[in-house]
This record gives C-alpha cells, structure tokens and sequence, in this order.
C-alpha cells in the first residue's frame, strides 16, 4: 500500500494554488506532474554533463552516452523486454505507432486486414488508416458493447466446442485469414476499460498476424510485461508516467525490428554511408535518427526508478481503491451518466461522465474554479464519442500522488455543479451543433 501523502511532498507542483485554492490535479490521462527526482535528474544532465551521444570521445560525451543507453536499460527492465536492443526512444507513443505503421506497411498488400477496435485513440487509428491508404489493405475493428467493454469479453464461458471460448469465436470473427496487423489500445483513455490483451494477441499469434500494444495509458499504472502479453510491439510516453515531455518508447520483438525498414534516415542511424547509400546501424539506434532527447532519457530513467521504488503493484493498487470511491460518489449524484464498466475491477484509474446534458467545458470550468483539473473534450477519440452518442465528455484521471480526500472535494464540487446546471438533458445532435470544438 502507498502513502500517497508522503508521495506528494516529491511533487513541487502540487503545492501550488489555482484561484487560491489547493491545486486538484486529475488530469493524469493527459499529462502526469513530475517528482523533484526527475526534476534534478534533467537539471543535472544539463548543469553537468550535457553532450550530444554516440559521436565524440571526450568525457562529456561519454557520460552522456553512457546515462542515454543506460535509459533503455533501465526502460527494457522495467516492461520485461530480453534486451535494450528492443527499445527504440521516439517522441511519444504517437510517433512510436507511426514508425511501426510506416514501417509494416510496407509489408502490406490489397486486400490485406489491420484489425483495430472501436475505442482507440486518434493516435492509434490515424496511422493504420494511411497504412491502408497507401496499401490498399482494409480496416476492421472490434466491437464494443453497452458496457463499454469489446464484444468478445462478453461471455468467456467454455462454449463446449472444441475447448473453445465463446470470447475466442467472437474474437475470431474480425480476426481472420486475411489478418496482418492487430492494433490495439491496452486501457481506454475514455471508458477505462482493460482490455483482455493477451486473449487477443494470442488469437493475432494462431494466424500469424503482427500485433502492437497502445500501452500510453497501461504501463504507467499497472505492472505490463511484454513477455508475459507475448506482443510483438508496445508504445508508451514517458510523460505520463512522471517523465518528462519528449520521449517516448517502442519496444518491438528484436527478429521484427531487424527485418523491418527505419521510419527516418539521417545522422547516428546507419553504420556507413557512401555518396550512393547507406548502411543502417543495429539496434535500437537504426530507429534513432539525429540527435535525441538526451535530458528527456536522463528524465526517463529517474522516472522508471521513482516508480520501481513505490512498486507498480502498489501504484495499481492504490488507482483502484481511488476509482471506486470516485464511481460511488458519482453515482451519487442526480444527472450523472459514467462511460464504462460500472465495475471498477474490470477498469484503471480514470472515470469519464456528462452531467444531466450539460457542456463538459461547462463542467470542467466550473470544476477549475474550485481548483480542480479534469479534461473535457472528445480525448482524442471522436469516432468513439460518436458511438456513445455523445460529442465528448469530462474525465478525471487519477495517479499514485492523488488522495481520498482529492475524490472527495471533486465529488463534493460536481455535485454543487450539478444542482446548479439541472437542466433538460441535450440530444448528441444538438449538443454538437452547439460547440463544434468539441
Ligand atoms: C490511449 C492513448 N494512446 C495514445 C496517446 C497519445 O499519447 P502521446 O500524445 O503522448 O503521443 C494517448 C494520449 O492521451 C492515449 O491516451
């Protein structure tokens, strides 16, 4: 169990006032704030050692190759990988599905499936959809229930035909043949949900396909272990798990990463280079092109060691006991609609609602007063708020810094909002006309 109290003296931010009030920061899903260990960590590189990598002999450059390839040592540890070799440093999980789509796509003809779900991020969708583009290959994607949940965890009950799950037929419906690539978010930045990776990437496995994990909102709240999921590829960023903005991480199988092509060519990526071509380097650095985010690396590290030290267990533990009492105190409260598995073992430390038709700016301004941050907006995935039938949403997140009592003042500040906007619910249609932005 931790002492998220005493976690907190480590986080200079949360000290801080907004409109005089005590800071309230549940916006984790977006950003997460930084403990005074990665702050030094980063202050340090750059007031000691600051030196560009894998170029220069002098004692500068040493140190700081040293500190960027202990980071992908310190990263292959922490998510189980065999060796730093598969860990490439991106800019964030955005650009890390980016390299992998652009790389696999060229290994992608017509006719072709990526088998995507229905509640992924823009970031996760995006690029599969230029991957087709490009190739001709076709999109499908699994579905999601009322409950927020992918259709196949519906009924996981033994069906009686040959061992079969009635989870795996369904899974086994979009998952076909014609399957290359299952990409797929592993926690919903919207709904919460967890989704059953390993049944899917097992179903990926049997025919063959490729898969890659969106872990932006898994590894940094719960213990992931790609052996163990047995994925081809994960992506994270590091800033929401108290590292800093700027680095992000794709682990990829070493057999995978050595077959596949580099997503940008220049400096520190090859190992030779005439006036006709180009050799490329080995791992991870084919993936690495130009200079890279050094301070951000160094930033990772202490982040990873922050985390190890408070134990992943204890971190996930703590989000839990956070998001039940938030789903109680929300269901407490007239007007409020929770997207998501109403139980709070089947989803992560996030909670997103509308109140009785009201705005989510509305809402999330209302909630800013009182020195709360939530977000309010679509996050990053219209094609799952249209099916919600909504043209967005407020969302708390939670990390291991926030308190029972932070829950309690957000419940207690909602309810207020609430008794003050009771008003006749919107339809989805003319909420949206209402605000476009959204
Ligand atoms: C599930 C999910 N995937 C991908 C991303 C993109 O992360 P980044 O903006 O760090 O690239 C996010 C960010 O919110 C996310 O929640």
């Amino acid at each position: 169990m931790l002492n998220a109290e005493r976690i907190r003296e480590d986080f200079p931010i949360l000290k801080r006032k907004v409109y005089g009030k005590p800071l309230v920061y549940l916006d984790n899903a977006a950003t997460t704030q930084k403990p005074r260990q990665v702050i030094q960590a980063t202050n340090d590189y750059y007031e000691t050692y600051n030196s560009n990598v894998h170029r220069a002999v002098h004692r500068l450059s040493q140190e700081a190759t040293a500190a960027y390839d202990e980071a992908h040592e310190k990263v292959a540890g922490f998510i189980g990988a065999e060796c730093m070799e598969e860990v490439v440093f991106t800019k964030n999980t955005t650009e890390s599905i980016n390299l992998v789509a652009s790389s696999l796509s060229q290994q992608l003809q017509k006719g072709d499936e990526i088998v995507l779900t229905q509640m992924e991020h823009h970031s996760n969708i995006v690029p599969w959809q230029q991957a087709a583009k490009r190739t001709g290959a076709k999109l499908r994607f699994l579905e999601i229930d009322g409950n927020g949940e992918l259709k196949l965890q519906h009924n996981s009950a033994t069906s009686g035909m040959c061992n079969r799950t009635s989870s795996d037929l369904q899974l086994r419906q979009t998952i076909g043949k014609k399957t290359k690539i299952v990409a797929f978010t592993h926690v919903s930045n919207v709904l919460g949900t967890i989704n059953p990776a390993k049944e899917i990437i097992a179903a990926a496995k049997e025919i063959g396909a490729v898969t890659v994990v969106d872990a932006a909102q898994s590894v940094p709240h719960m213990p992931v272990n790609v052996k163990e999921l047995g994925c081809d590829f994960l992506a994270f960023s590091a800033h929401k798990m108290l590292g800093p903005t700027g680095v992000g991480v794709l682990y990829g199988k070493r057999e995978l990463l050595e077959g596949m092509e580099p997503f940008l060519y220049g400096g520190d990526m090859i190992s030779e280079v005439s006036l006709e071509g180009a050799k490329w380097n080995e791992l991870p650095w084919k993936f690495e092109a130009g200079t890279p985010n050094m301070a951000g690396a160094v930033g990772l590290t202490a982040a990873v060691d922050y985390l190890q030290k408070v134990g992943m267990e204890n971190v996930w533990e703590h989000e839990i006991l956070l998001t039940k009492l938030a789903l109680k105190r929300l269901q407490e409260i007239e007007g409020v609609a929770v997207y998501g598995p109403k139980d709070a073992a089947k989803r992560s430390g996030l909670v997103a609602f509308n109140l009785n038709g009201a705005h989510p700016h509305d809402v999330s301004a209302f909630l800013d007063a009182a020195g709360i941050a939530v977000r309010g907006g679509h996050h990053c995935a219209m094609p799952l708020a249209r099916l919600l039938g909504t043209a967005g949403s407020t969302r708390a997140s939670f990390y291991l810094y926030n308190t029972t009592q932070e829950i309690e003042k957000f419940a207690e500040a909602l309810g207020k909002i609430a008794a003050k906007l009771k008003k006749p619910a919107q339809t989805a249609e003319s909420w949206a006309k209402s605000d476009n932005r959204l």
